[in-house]
């Protein structure tokens, strides 16, 4: 039998309004965790829901070559040393601009995620060095040959790397998005510039390199000095030949080259003015600015990535010495997370292809 609602117990619920405020409590807990767990996920690069993750998920959509970089994906491992003239350590407390040498470990790569595109037909050749101070301290970088991008954001990357995806129907940019990509952002006068100017040379070593996006060099002072930088090859410019050339070309040419000597650019900085515009990689500053050689990079030996001394190696543009400083671009801070986002895939997939 029910119980009649008199002998029923007393009710243990709280009074409505103190029940919504707790409900209320709870639901703002709860958004406070997720949120945070996003923050943390956004800052790590982690995961496909990260900007970083879907920006991977982009470049590999075009093929997913396990363990290899999802960009850069083909290169060599280089090393050699970096001999500082002296002439930047009035800019920069950074001890590696003091007149003396540092050892370089280095990378010369393509762009594109392929590990099996065609070398001499790239489109962008990239050098990538790690230099180590006496201290310990490194300067890492990654460098195209273009001087400026074509966009100056990280959502207006991720959109171009969309629109330039081959459609996987004809295995060519859909002609409809990159037309959309260029109604939203029209084409770059500074990276077009360049472009018809461009002529690929006979060799890596023959190649110049941008830093594209700005860093900032901070004196014994603490005074602040916005540079961007070129590697300037040594070695004369000869036009890449009209070919047929072998798939592995280019690794091929460095390696017979270094057998006869070493290789060398010098790293030419170019001091920013007042107005430049310092946080926006897409934006040239004028060929007038003040430059100061810092040194040469002297590359001596060359070997295959695989299993070689660079492979391992996250050339992330923000591992900095003391006296070297990121500018605020936000593709610059966009890249560490994606580089480590790109690191973290391809070495699971090595330990997974290596596991017993
Ligand atoms: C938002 C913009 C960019 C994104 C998302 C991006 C992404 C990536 C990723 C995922 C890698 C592979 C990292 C690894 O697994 O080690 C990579 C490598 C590389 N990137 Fe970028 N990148 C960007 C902009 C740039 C710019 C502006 C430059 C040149 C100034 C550059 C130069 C390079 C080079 C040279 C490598 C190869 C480094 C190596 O040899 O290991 N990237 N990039």
């Amino acid at each position: 039998m029910a119980p009649s609602p008199d002998s029923a117990p007393p009710s243990r619920r709280p009074p409505p309004r103190q029940q919504a405020l707790r409900t209320a409590l709870i639901v703002l807990l709860l958004v406070a965790v997720a949120v945070a767990i996003a923050a943390l996920r956004g800052a790590f690069g982690i995961g496909g829901g990260s900007r970083a993750g879907a920006i991977v998920d982009t470049m590999q959509a075009n093929g997913l070559h396990a363990g290899f970089r999802r960009a850069h994906a083909r290169g060599l491992c280089v090393s050699g040393r970096f001999i500082a003239s002296g002439d930047a350590a009035p800019l920069s407390s950074a001890p590696l601009f003091q007149a003396g040498e540092s050892p370089i470990l280095g990378r010369l790569s393509i762009g594109g995620g392929s590990p099996v595109a065609p070398e001499a037909a790239a489109g962008v050749r990239s050098l990538a060095l790690a230099i180590t101070q006496p201290d310990g301290q490194q300067w890492r970088m990654a460098m195209n040959t273009p001087p400026v991008l074509g966009v100056g954001t990280p959502e207006a990357f991720h959109a171009q790397l969309q629109a330039m995806a081959p459609d996987p129907a004809t295995g060519k940019p859909d002609p409809e998005r990159v037309a959309a990509f260029q109604r939203a952002y029209p084409p770059n006068p500074a990276l077009k510039a360049w472009q018809a100017s461009y002529r690929p040379s006979d060799s890596w070593a023959s190649t110049q390199y941008h830093s594209i996006n700005a860093f900032v060099l901070v004196d014994d002072q603490g005074q602040r000095r916005p540079v961007r930088w070129a590697m300037v090859p040594e070695a004369p410019f000869a036009p890449l030949g009209e070919g047929p050339h072998t798939d592995d070309a280019l690794s091929m040419e460095f390696q017979k080259r270094l057998a006869e000597g070493p290789v060398r650019w010098t790293l030419r900085l170019q001091l920013a003015e007042p107005g430049d515009p310092v946080d926006d990689g897409s934006r040239a500053w004028p060929e007038s600015r003040r430059t100061v050689d810092a040194g040469i990079v002297e590359l001596t030996a060359a070997t295959a990535q695989d299993g070689g001394a660079c492979n391992g190696l996250n050339f992330d543009p923000l591992v900095l010495p003391e006296g070297i400083e990121p500018s605020a671009d936000p593709i610059l801070h966009a890249r560490r997370a994606a580089y480590a986002e790109s690191l973290r895939r391809r070495a699971r997939e090595t330990f997974q292809e290596t596991a017993p």
